[in-house]
């Protein structure tokens, strides 16, 4: 019989309401929130009746939390970047387990002090790297151990970041500032950098590295444009970024569904985009239609994060229009107080010699990830893209193709192309299984990718080039 692990939540945001709490509602004879601690009360009371948590179990804060003895077996530590490393130290010393969000902390010393305390403790912690674990990238490493593309010479990697997205996150949100945050190579790309440094399984040898905010600043403000897209900008009907577009007309949903290759899916789209009154009246009585017309999941959901509690069940185009008016997902694109750069390229030698580069942006039609492996026997090219993934090899000898992987669009309860709950599935597996001492994305594991990225962002700012054992050990 499975073991139920009992779990406490700390920060009821987007990923742990959804990734993680989605998980042990579909799994509860394997993961159990019995607690939660978060200062929003909307969504702290949520999480709490979502998961029948008793009210002495809900806390605004972690630090009461923890405060107390150790009655759980795991904490989910789920706050935003700069508020990893306190909880998750607390936690250790209190004994728990930990599954804790990437990045690790925003600073390598935060880094550090997270492993530290993992050595002294003893304690099994998983970092939320999640594409590890998706059927998508790990065909891909077993492609490359197996020999399939003979020696690994090359790696060319892109993210292609969907322009709202980008928009959304690094230039009205939560990651815009990276004195709020972290620096988008590290928030964004420190998976990318994880997957590199995994495939290559070689450590870094020296990086180098360009990049700036090229769009979204005040230079580039239509003449006229209001602070809030809603107070009557000139160019409402013509920008890719108006507001309404992204969170009342949900453009990017759409998008994302006309871009399957999914029939009832476009259908969806094309209802959606062009049949309002008839979506309306067919989504009175069929649920799934009621949430295409009054969508909240992303990227509504974050407008409503703080809200007096009245208004947070209301997802009307009235209520969204009033919120976009004060909220800062309402700001207009080049007059935000973002500071974070909307497009790098990273280069990296490894210690065995073979290269790669990564290219992040955030100007794709798409979201998502593509990358071409070159080795001495074939060619790998994967498309990891939201609407659908496939992974094709090219065999130099033969001169032929086959394509080894597909998958499609899918609305199932698991993102990042069913990562987020394979991960969870892996640390709880590692939490009961005496062979396994740490997970597959443990702290020293982890530290490498998030080395990757420090050296890569004082690459850029110094335009430099960073050995990476020097970097390594001025640290250590
Ligand atoms: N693994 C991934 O692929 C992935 C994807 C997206 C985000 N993330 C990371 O996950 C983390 C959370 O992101 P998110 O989008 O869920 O953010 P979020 O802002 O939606 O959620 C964070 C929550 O923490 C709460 N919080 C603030 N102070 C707190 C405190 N003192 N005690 C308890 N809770 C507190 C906030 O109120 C908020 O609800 C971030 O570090 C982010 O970079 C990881």
């Amino acid at each position: 019989m499975e073991k139920q692990t009992t779990a406490i939540l700390i920060g009821a945001g987007n990923r742990g309401m959804t990734a993680y709490g989605n998980y042990a509602l579909r799994y509860p004879n394997k993961l159990n929130f019995i607690a939660v601690a978060e200062p929003i009360t909307y969504r702290r009371d949520k999480f709490a009746k979502l998961h029948n948590i008793a009210s002495e179990r809900c806390y605004d804060s972690w630090e009461p939390l923890l405060q107390e003895a150790k009655f759980a077996d795991v904490v989910f530590v789920c706050t935003q970047d700069q508020m990893h490393v306190e909880p998750t130290l607390n936690a250790l010393e209190k004994g728990y387990d930990i599954l804790l969000e990437k990045p690790m902390a925003h600073t390598l010393e935060g880094c550090y002090k997270i492993i530290e305390g993992v050595k002294k403790t003893g304690r099994i912690l998983g970092v939320c790297h999640v594409l590890r674990y998706t059927a998508f990238f790990s065909t891909i490493k077993k492609t490359i151990s197996e020999g399939s593309l003979g020696n690994i010479i090359n790696i060319s990697h892109r993210e292609n970041v969907s322009w709202y997205h980008f928009a959304h996150s690094f230039v009205r949100g939560n990651w815009r500032n990276v004195n709020e945050s972290s620096p988008m190579i590290l928030a964004k790309c420190c998976h990318d950098l994880d997957l590199l440094y995994w495939m290559v399984e070689a450590l870094p040898k020296r990086i180098s590295s360009f990049g700036s905010l090229l769009h979204f600043k005040s230079i580039n403000a239509p003449i006229s444009s209001p602070d809030y897209c809603v107070e009557g900008c000139p160019i409402e009907d013509t920008c890719l970024y108006y507001a309404p577009r992204i969170y009342i007309n949900i453009v990017p949903i759409t998008q994302i569904l006309e871009k399957s290759e999914i029939k009832k899916f476009k259908i969806l789209a094309n209802l959606r985009k062009k049949h309002q009154k008839i979506l309306a009246v067919l989504s009175k009585p069929i649920k799934l239609l009621q949430s295409l017309r009054y969508w909240r999941d992303w990227p509504v959901e974050p407008l409503y994060s703080g809200l007096p509690e009245e208004a947070s069940e209301d997802y009307s185009d009235e209520t969204k229009m009033r919120i976009l008016r004060t909220s800062p997902y309402g700001r207009c694109v080049y007059k935000c107080d973002n500071n974070v750069i909307d497009h790098q390229v990273v280069n990296i030698e490894f210690e065995n010699n073979v290269t790669a580069n990564l290219i992040v942006h955030g100007f794709s039609e798409r979201e998502g990830r593509t990358l071409r492996i070159d080795g001495t026997k074939a060619t790998l090219i994967g498309e990891f893209f939201d609407s659908g993934q496939k992974i094709t090899i090219y065999n130099h000898f033969t001169g032929t193709s086959k394509e080894i992987f597909s998958e499609k669009l899918s609305i199932d309860y698991s993102g990042h192309g069913g990562g987020d709950f394979s991960l969870v599935d892996s640390f709880l597996e590692t939490l009961t299984n005496p062979e396994k001492s740490q997970p597959l994305t443990n702290a020293n594991e982890t530290i490498e990718s998030h080395l990757m990225a420090f050296a890569a962002n004082k690459a850029r700012v110094k335009n430099s080039v960073i050995e990476m054992n020097e970097f390594r050990m001025r640290l250590i």
